[in-house]
C-alpha cells in the first residue's frame, strides 16, 4: 500500500515533469495506418494531462465527410491538401497530443511543422502486423496498399525524435515506453531525484 503510494508519487511527478518539459510543443505521433496512433495517443494523453487530437476526425468535420467519401468525392490530392491545413491548424494551437494520418509525413511543409512544434513520434509496427489489425477496416481508402507504401514512407517516419515500437503488448507498456522515450528526449532526470 505505502509502496504503492510511493510509486505513484513517483509517476505523477515524471508525468508533469514531462508535462512541462514539453514547454507548449506537441507529441505528435506518426506511422502506418493500424499502427496504434489513436489508441495509443488517448492513453498517452490522458497520463499527460493534455487534449488528445486526431487529425483524420478533425479534417472529417471540417469536410463534413468521411475519408472514404473525401477520396471518392474530391480525390487523394484534395485529401492531402486538407490534411496538411489541418495539421498546421492544430500545431497552432493548444499542446496535445496529436494522432496524424499515415500520409502526413510525405508533405514537406507537414515535416518542417512537425519539428519546430512537436516531438515527433514513430509508432513503428512490423508491416504483418499493420495488415492483421487493418484488414477489416472500410473506412481507410488506402488499406490495400500498406505493403507497397511501407517502404516509401519509412524514410520519413524515421527522422522522428522518438521511435517506439509498436506490437502486441497491452497499450499501457507501449505507452510506458513512450513515456521513458520522452523523458530520455528532454532531459528529465529519473524519478529519485526529483524534487517533490
Ligand atoms: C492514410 C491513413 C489514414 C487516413 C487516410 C490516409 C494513409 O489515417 O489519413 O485514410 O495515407 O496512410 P490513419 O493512419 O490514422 O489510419
Amino acid at each position: 500500500m505505502v509502496n504503492g503510494a510511493v510509486q505513484k508519487t513517483a509517476e505523477n511527478g515524471l508525468e508533469s515533469a514531462i508535462a512541462r518539459a514539453l514547454a507548449g510543443r506537441s507529441v505528435v505521433l506518426v506511422g502506418m495506418m493500424g499502427a496504434g496512433k489513436s489508441s495509443i495517443g488517448r492513453r498517452l494523453a490522458a497520463r499527460l494531462g493534455i487534449p488528445f487530437v486526431d487529425a483524420d476526425t478533425e479534417i472529417e468535420s471540417a469536410a463534413g465527410m468521411t475519408i472514404p467519401e473525401i477520396f471518392e468525392k474530391h480525390g487523394e490530392p484534395y485529401f492531402r491538401a486538407g490534411e496538411a491545413r489541418v495539421i498546421a491548424r492544430l500545431l497552432d494551437g493548444k499542446p496535445s497530443v496529436l494522432a496524424t494520418g499515415g500520409g502526413a509525413v510525405m508533405d514537406a511543409n507537414t515535416r518542417d511543422l512537425i519539428a519546430a512544434k512537436g516531438i515527433s513520434v514513430w509508432l513503428n509496427a512490423d508491416v504483418d502486423v499493420l495488415v492483421k489489425r487493418t484488414k477489416r477496416r472500410t473506412d481507410r481508402p488506402l488499406v490495400e496498399k500498406i505493403k507497397e507504401l511501407m517502404p516509401l514512407r519509412e524514410p520519413f517516419y524515421a527522422q522522428s525524435k522518438i521511435v517506439v515500437h509498436s506490437r502486441d503488448e497491452p497499450h499501457d507498456t507501449i505507452v510506458n515506453e513512450i513515456m521513458g522515450a520522452l523523458a530520455t528526449h528532454l532531459r528529465i532526470p529519473a524519478a529519485k531525484e526529483q524534487t517533490p
